[in-house]
């Protein structure tokens, strides 16, 4: 593994769905790159690969949710960060609320932010989307999950 690499390890990052819908499609993609951006007004900030067809989704939508996982919610994480909604519905057998935005809403998670993007950069093969929370719940004692690489890889 290289200095890079290794040293970017030492970042703390919780893990997070991020869902949307366009029309009649939802999908829904972990990240853990995710990071809060403004206080005024509430802003933050998802960097999505540009293959993801949830860059697409988002990109045509202008919407996304970011679901906090819990600490028990590993699975979830990896059912959502494995397989891409091109090929497979992944929301196929998951119950799920719809937020504002329309975006879904994961049950039993930490909590979530609903946003709406205000604003996107171009950062290499990724884009960052900027959203505006629009909505959010912290759901009381659940504890988010903390991201460590042997859980997924
Ligand atoms: C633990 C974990 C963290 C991830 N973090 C990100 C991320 O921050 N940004 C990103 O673009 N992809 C990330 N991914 C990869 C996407 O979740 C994965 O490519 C997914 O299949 C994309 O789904 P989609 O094509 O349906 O959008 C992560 C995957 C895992 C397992």
């Amino acid at each position: 593994m290289s200095g890079v690499e290794k040293t970017f390890r030492k970042i703390l990052n919780g893990v997070f769905v991020i869902t949307t819908k366009k029309d009649d499609k939802v999908n829904g993609m972990t990240a853990v790159w995710v990071a809060r951006a403004s206080f005024k007004p509430p802003l933050l900030s998802v960097s999505i690969g540009k293959t993801r067809y949830s860059h697409d989704l988002i990109k045509e939508s202008g919407v996304f949710a970011v679901n906090i996982l819990s600490g028990k919610q590993v699975a979830e994480g990896r059912h959502f960060g494995f397989k891409s909604g091109r090929k497979t519905d992944k929301f196929k057998d998951i119950e799920y609320d719809t937020g504002k935005t329309g975006s879904p809403i994961l049950r039993d998670t930490a909590g979530y932010l609903d946003c709406r993007v205000v604003n996107s950069c171009d950062a290499g093969d990724h884009t960052i989307f900027v959203g505006e929370v629009i909505d959010a719940e912290a759901r009381e004692g659940i504890e988010p999950l903390l991201y460590r690489h042997e859980d997924f890889f």
